[in-house]
């Protein structure tokens, strides 16, 4: 019979310890990062209706990228392709009892079908940074300022990334002005406009075309990429979203986080739900030419459970992936795996099991990383396994040691021995800790 392959399913990872050593790192710092922040961490199921994404995650998501099925009780599912539904369900529900606003966050494996390539993969983890219930630009301004802040985190500055920035409906306010066009057609337009970067420039016209634009306004347009917040926003004076932009890009100068932040046409953001402030996260790196962070705000996703509620939110969701190679490009990863005291108590049968449990326990009880050998091996092959396995000393503890209540300690790194008495052994390591 064929052999099972030993591969992981196209576009996930397996993370073996030291896979899991880096991620537990970086999420710890984010964690850190945003619990020092007030955020608040939550969670939610893998698995959703599929409805939820239909109705508001935009047709690429919903229906390209999702994995669903339909369960034995006939219910369509999916596995989730991201997480702000399932957040704007969990606020809905609970909407009566909350605290507004609420600063959360939660960080979930997600599963989009996608072709695998640099920066994408079929499953990732995602940070998701979220406000709710505030709807002035001030929650906009703090979800801006919280990602920077997680980069910083990471010891990264302003010549490392930058947080590109738009305006949904000063999106459309501009394109209906130059375009002619009604809401559906300047969604169409936009459409376009999230694909410019992905599509050879002669499809990008054509596409154009296709939706009523001639050559002088695809210019228009065009010249729309490279100008600065204040000459594109005096194109259209009188839009809600040019105040909106004028009043953050102010705030953010205030906060001396402009250097940080650019303005750019460009940013649509695939997904349908965003109606005002969006933004992604951009490495410096050519090589990276992902965004890193994707977020924005969205007015009425939790509307989509309860009638005539809106509750806003904004936020971001920022992949472990891109994160990932971020770091290792502006090297940014220190040494996480610097050895710290782990200690291996060796084994010999003329000592009873018992008596090296309870040293271990005693070990543990000071907090010291510690181990039995687990197994009978010869003591040679004991202090091998330690010595692969990184564990800093061995604790030798034959029938001798036993009877004369002393304990030998090995260091691993310079081959030292040391006797000491057995009562003290937790204390020895305490001090090096
Ligand atoms: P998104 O732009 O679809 O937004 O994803 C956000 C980030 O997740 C991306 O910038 C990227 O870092 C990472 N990401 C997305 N897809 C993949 C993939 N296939 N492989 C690796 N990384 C990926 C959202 O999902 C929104 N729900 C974010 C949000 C939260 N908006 C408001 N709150």
């Amino acid at each position: 019979m064929e052999k099972l392959s030993t591969q992981p399913y196209k576009g996930t990872r397996d993370f073996y310890p030291r896979d899991m050593k880096l991620r537990n790192w970086f999420f710890g710092v984010i964690r850190k990062a945003l619990e020092t922040a007030a955020f608040d961490e939550y969670n939610g199921p893998m698995l959703e209706s599929l409805d939820l994404y239909i109705a508001k995650s935009g047709e690429e998501i919903a229906n390209e990228q999702t994995y669903n099925f339909t369960d034995r009780g006939g219910r369509r599912l999916a596995v989730r392709p991201e997480m702000t539904p399932t957040v704007a369900r969990l606020v809905a529900a609970k909407m009566g009892e909350l605290n507004f606003p609420l600063k959360w966050f939660s960080i979930p494996n997600l599963y989009r079908y996608e072709r695998p390539q640099r920066g994408r993969l079929r499953e990732h983890w995602q940070v998701n940074v979220d406000i709710f219930g505030c709807d002035t630009f001030d929650a906009d301004l703090e979800v801006i300022s919280t990602a920077i802040m997680l980069l910083r985190a990471f010891g990264a500055d302003s010549s490392m990334f930058k947080m590109h920035i738009n305006n949904r409906r000063f999106f459309n306010d501009v394109i209906a002005t130059i375009a002619g066009t009604d809401a559906e057609g300047s969604r169409k337009v936009s459409k376009v406009v999230d694909r410019k970067n992905k599509i050879p420039r002669e499809a990008y016209v054509t596409e154009m075309k296709n939706l009523g634009l001639d050559d002088e306004k695809i210019e228009k347009i065009d010249s729309l990429y490279t100008m600065s917040v204040d000459q594109a926003t005096s194109l259209c004076p009188d839009s809600v979203g040019s105040a909106e932009l004028l009043q953050l890009f102010s705030a953010l100068r205030e906060c001396k986080l402009d250097k940080y932040c650019v303005f750019d046409f460009g940013i649509i953001r695939g997904l349908d739900y965003y109606t005002g402030t969006v933004f992604e996260m951009f490495d410096e790196a050519p090589e990276n030419n992902r965004a890193m962070f994707g977020g924005g705000r969205y007015d009425n996703l939790v509307g989509l459970f309860v009638k005539n509620t809106n509750i806003s939110g904004v936020g971001f969701g920022f992949g472990d992936v891109t994160l990932e190679n971020f770091l290792v490009t502006h090297d940014l990863i220190p040494d996480i795996y610097a050895q710290s005291t782990k200690v291996l108590v060796t084994r010999f049968d003329d000592v009873p099991y018992a008596k090296y449990a309870a040293t271990v326990d005693k070990l543990r009880e000071a907090g010291i990383v510690s181990s039995v050998y687990v197994g009978t091996k010869k003591f040679g092959k004991q202090i091998d396994y330690a010595v692969k396995e990184n564990y800093t000393h061995v604790v030798i503890l034959g029938a001798t040691e036993v009877v004369q209540g002393t304990v030998k300690i090995k260091d691993l790194a310079t081959h030292e021995e040391k006797t000491i008495e057995y009562y003290e052994l937790a204390n020895f390591f305490k001090k090096r800790k």
